[in-house]
């Protein structure tokens, strides 16, 4: 199991996260929701030990990630959600660069790499570089990358923003499918209607704080709203779509010196 207790991080003197606590178990997809700059990606970056926390711990079975970071990351897929991609290789020598630092062996590591670009639609596009992919193509070599070397752990910040409807239905169910495996997966993401489809749990989060915490059906039952969407609009609002609508349109026509 991974446990989040109390995770603090200050940005200087901005506050990133503030005491974020939340468990994750295996089998189990724990949704990270929230508007943009609410901290999901703060989370998501100390749960994946690429930052550390000011204060607050992380654990796997007990014991504080940062004291075996190598071995952890050993068993963690993550999707970035800045693609991070050697654009000057092709997509199979990127996933061969990939697998080798995961140590996996060849030939073994070919033949899973011609799989995942069949069955992700690009293996027509082997021969091209990264550069020329388009943004859904290049977001799924990022999930090929993640989840190359079998991980026990998935982390996933944004992971289908680019995809189309097709693509995005089957990686939601394979998605599903890992964490029925036993994996454990946090998925973090604003998109309402993937997080209801994808996650068994959510953790709701507003201004670095959690706002809410529970199952999907929960939550609704809890606040007796019809959709996850009412869900979020009651707990993160700060002022309704009407009046910023309408604060966005004047900044638009300030100091406007001509009129048509
Ligand atoms: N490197 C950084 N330096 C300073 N402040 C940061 C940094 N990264 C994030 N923050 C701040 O921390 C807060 C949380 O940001 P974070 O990126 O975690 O939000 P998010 O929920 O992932 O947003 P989005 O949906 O836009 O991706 C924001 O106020 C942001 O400005
Ligand atoms: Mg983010």
């Amino acid at each position: 199991m991974l446990t989040i207790e109390h995770l603090t991080k200050w940005y200087g003197a901005l506050p990133g996260i503030q005491e974020v606590s939340f468990e994750v178990r295996p089998g189990e997809v724990l949704g990270l929701l929230g508007p943009n700059g609410s901290g999901k990606s703060t989370t998501v970056k100390i749960l994946t030990g690429l930052m550390r926390p000011t204060s607050g711990a992380v654990r796997l079975d007990g014991r504080d990630i940062f004291d075996a970071l190598q071995a952890y990351k050993a068993i963690l897929g993550y999707v970035p959600e800045e693609p991070h991609l050697y654009s000057h290789l092709t997509g199979p020598e990127y996933l061969r660069l990939v697998g080798g630092l995961r140590g996996i062996s060849r030939p073994a590591l070919d033949e899973k790499i011609d799989r995942f670009l069949q069955r992700l639609g690009i293996y027509d596009d082997r021969y091209q570089a990264i550069s020329a992919y388009s943004k859904g193509m290049k977001q799924k070599m990022l999930i090929a990358a993640a989840v190359l070397h079998n991980p026990h752990i998935i982390v996933l910040d944004e992971p289908f923003s680019g995809l189309d409807v097709s693509a995005a239905r089957v990686l939601k169910a394979f998605v599903r499918a890992l964490a029925s495996e036993g994996k454990l997966v946090v998925f973090s993401s604003h998109v309402l209607e993937v997080v209801e489809q994808v996650c068994t749990r959510v953790v709701i989060l507003k201004s670095g704080r959690i706002a809410g915490h529970d199952s999907v059906a929960n939550l609704r039952t809890m606040l007796q709203l019809p959709s996850l969407d009412a869900v979020f609009a009651a707990l993160t609002a700060e002022e309704d779509v009407e009046s910023r609508l309408h604060g966005l349109l004047d900044a638009v026509h300030a100091g406007s010196a001509v009129s048509i």
